[in-house]
């Protein structure tokens, strides 16, 4: 027997259990009890339990128990238990154990950043015991967490109509409405909030790059720049990375005096959601450069060996000064928001086909509305974006970007292919984004140009220009990929003139013929 910490807990008396008492999990038990409900408490090891008993008991109803068979009994039938630990096999592990003692009906939901398959994988084992299964993404942090949170859950509607009510409860509000809506089935939470992390990815190297250029450009000091980043704050650029990108550029380390940017390394770490949106992108074959760009750049900053040879390369192309302090300034910050664009654009271009391919239907509008608050992204031009996709049908079957997984010969016929209900196709074309997206696209013309000749590095920000150049060209070089792919592996091409494909016999005697 264990010694138990706790008496044993009322039965059948809780709302909700919540799992995981590490920093995340016990600020959702506290958002819940804040809320009214009566919060189910567990932890692997007690003390965490006892501390959020002890320093926040006076917030709402808690019901702490150390052992796993007590903290389910005290549920309310049919049971409602969050799990949120590491992602991971951790993940596994609680909700193999939570559901030794779960009864069909019961529901698991894992608001854990768990990658999208383990959630498919999960919820499937789960529904052959009877079990329900909610992913959900939550996204804030810490503060969120306990303050509101931006949910993205993904479940059967049957789920959502048991947790829904209940997780929209907690969740950051917007003009009244919840930061919290149903997502679509299965993996569908944690992918949107995988990719939301990607775009987060994408923000936040955006940011750095625009940081960097001010700071060698114009040889302000971080305090300085501070100000420039709180005043962009006040601009369509408003959003709560800018806010804290202000804060933190103003902090001075306490022990040396200096500016606090200054003194931490400079190499970005990263947990793997960033990642996992690339290596999904690719699978899908969608381009996501911004966001690519920005993963490639935290494991830049972590190349240590290569960092230290490529130091003694020659250094700067130019002397890099600006002439105009303001107009630079200036247009550092529409850069930002053309480039800032771009990024979501291709985010939600990549949520497109992912629903596509695992049979989602996912309300791209909707999911822009959750965004707005409680999120880390959240930020004033997600009115912008969830304005864009008003007008979307709810379903999204469409095709957006080449599926690489097409057979060969039948990819040109997939590309461009709609299943017809998409309003948007590309977001930084949409109406009422295109024109403002327009009027920033000089100045990041100039931001990127400049950088290069100084030899300053700005991969997401070219990255984005880039993608911007490729998407708005009637015409591209794959042309003569594809001729050289027919010279030497024979992959044939398709015509813009007629219907088929073809092959070249170019090492025979170089006639054209049609294979199919
Ligand atoms: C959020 C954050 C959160 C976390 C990321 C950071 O939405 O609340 O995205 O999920 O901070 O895991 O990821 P990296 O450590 O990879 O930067």
């Amino acid at each position: 027997m264990t010694d138990r910490t706790f008496d044993i807990p009322n039965r059948d008396s809780a709302d909700v259990g919540v799992t995981g008492m590490g920093v995340m999990g016990s600020q959702l038990a506290r958002n819940l009890a804040r809320h009214g409900h009566a919060v189910a408490v567990h932890n692997v090891t007690p003390d965490l339990t006892e501390a959020l008993v002890r320093d926040h008991g006076s917030e709402g109803t808690f019901i702490p128990a150390d052992e796993m068979a007590d903290f389910v009994a005290s549920l309310k039938r049919p049971r409602v238990v969050i799990v949120m630990v590491i992602a991971g096999d951790i993940t596994d592990q609680v909700i193999d154990r939570v559901a030794e003692y779960l009864e069909p009906g019961d529901i698991v939901v894992d608001c854990g950043n768990a990658l999208y398959t383990d959630t498919i994988r999960r919820e499937r084992a789960l529904r052959e015991r009877g079990l329900l299964f909610c992913g959900a993404g939550v996204s804030g942090g810490a503060v969120g967490a306990l303050e509101g949170p931006s949910i993205m859950p993904g479940c059967t509607d049957e789920a959502y109509d048991r947790v829904g009510p209940l997780l929209e409860s907690i969740a950051a509000t917007v003009d009244g409405e919840p930061c919290c809506t149903h997502i679509s089935t299965d993996g569908s939470g944690h992918y949107v909030k995988m990719v939301h992390n990607g775009i987060e990815y994408a923000d936040m190297q955006l940011i750095a790059e625009a940081y960097d250029l001010m700071r060698r450009g114009l040889a302000k000091e971080p305090a300085e720049l501070a100000e420039v980043f709180r005043a962009w704050n006040e601009t369509a650029l408003e959003s709560y990375l800018i806010e804290i990108t202000a804060a933190v550029l103003a902090k001075v380390d306490e022990e040396t005096g200096r500016p606090l940017v200054d003194v931490i390394v400079d190499e970005a770490g990263q947990k793997g959601t960033g990642r996992w949106t690339v290596q999904d992108a690719l699978d899908l074959g969608v381009p996501v450069t911004g966001i690519a760009e920005a993963t490639f750049a935290r494991a830049l900053s972590s190349s240590i060996p290569q960092r230290r040879a490529g130091a003694e390369l020659a250094p700067l192309a130019e002397d890099f000064t600006v002439a105009d302090p303001d107009a630079f300034v200036e247009d550092v910050r529409r850069a930002l928001y053309a480039a800032k664009v771009v990024a979501y654009s291709q985010g939600f271009d990549q949520i497109t086909a992912a629903a596509v391919e695992y049979d989602w239907t996912i309300d791209r509008g909707a999911l822009a509305r959750i965004w707005r608050d409680g999120c880390i992204i959240r930020a004033r031009f997600l009115d912008e974006i969830s304005a864009a996709y008003a007008a979307d049908k709810p379903t999204v079957t469409a095709s957006a970007g080449a599926d690489t997984r097409a057979p060969e010969a039948e990819t040109a016929d997939a590309q461009g292919s709609t299943g017809g209900v998409e309003s948007v196709p590309l977001l930084l074309a949409a109406p009422n984004l295109r024109a403002s997206v327009e009027e920033c696209i000089p100045a990041l013309r100039r931001v990127v140009a400049r950088a290069a000749s100084a030899g300053l590095p700005v991969p997401a920000l070219s990255a984005s220009l880039a993608y911007y150049d490729g998407v708005r060209s009637e015409r591209l070089p794959a042309a003569l990929i594809q001729g050289l792919r027919d010279y030497f592996g024979s992959h044939t091409y398709a015509r813009i003139d007629r219907e088929g494909t073809y092959h070249t016999r170019w090492a025979q005697d170089g006639a054209e013929e049609r294979v199919k």
